[in-house]
């Protein structure tokens, strides 16, 4: 019974061969035509950032803003908000809403950027202080920077001041107020003492806890 299959069986493989070397083929050329449709749309003529264009009399593909466009990003209609300068000068309030979200969000900001140099505490003794770095004032103790209002704050971050560099590039308008409301209360609990503690203030419950 071996014996007598044994010569069909080459046969019965050329031709499943052909038939898959068939297939192959049919699969390549659909390949090809599939992919030959695709170009047009994706080289179509349009217009990319700083191209240069024949279609515009001044040759470039960008527009310029119509004269008198207005910034619609949240505050650019309130210079006292972007600047932190009013007409009087520095800004006393802030121009948000202070809330303990704001003062958390503030006091995250301010440990992220501020006290590598600042400290936490903002007693200017931050790390790369202590490895060389100029020594910022403190801002828990300097008269002039617990009377400095808010705005100040705002406007050093914004612009710099001296040897330190602008953080507007780094750290965004809403986080500087944030910050900036967060440096006005850390002075204030640095410098609070009983008689600030309204009369009819409760512990919370676990502060209560804490000071046993
Ligand atoms: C790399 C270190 C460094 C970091 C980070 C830094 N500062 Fe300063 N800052 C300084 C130094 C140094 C000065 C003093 C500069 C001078 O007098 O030339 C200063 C000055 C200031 C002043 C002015 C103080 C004054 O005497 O009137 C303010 C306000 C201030 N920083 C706020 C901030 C805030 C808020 C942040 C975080 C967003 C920050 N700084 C981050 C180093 C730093």
């Amino acid at each position: 019974m071996t014996h007598a299959l044994t010569p069909a069986a080459p046969r019965a493989r050329s031709r499943v061969e052909r038939v898959r070397r068939g297939l192959l083929a049919a699969c390549l050329l659909g390949t090809l035509l599939l992919t030959g449709c695709g170009r047009n749309m994706y080289d179509q003529p349009q217009a990319k950032a700083f191209e240069s264009s024949p279609f515009f009399a001044d040759g470039s593909a960008m527009r310029p803003l119509p004269t008198g466009t207005v910034s619609r990003e949240f505050g650019a209609l309130d210079p006292a908000y972007l600047t932190g300068m009013g007409p009087t000068g520095f800004l006393s309030e802030l121009p948000v809403e202070l809330t303990a979200d704001l003062l958390q969000r503030g006091q995250e900001r301010f440990n992220i950027y501020c006290s590598p140099c600042h400290n936490f505490n903002a007693n200017g003794l931050g790390a790369t202080v202590l490895k060389g770095f100029p020594q910022p004032a403190d801002f828990t103790t300097t008269q002039r920077l617990l009377d400095a209002p808010v705005g100040y704050f705002y406007n050093a971050m914004t612009n710099g001041f001296g040897r330190m560099y602008s953080y507007a590039s780094r750290v965004p308008v809403a986080d500087r107020w944030a910050i900036a409301a967060y440096v006005k209360a850390l002075q204030l609990s640095q410098n609070a003492s009983i008689a600030d503690v309204p009369a009819d203030a409760t512990l919370a419950p676990n502060a209560a806890e804490a000071n046993r």
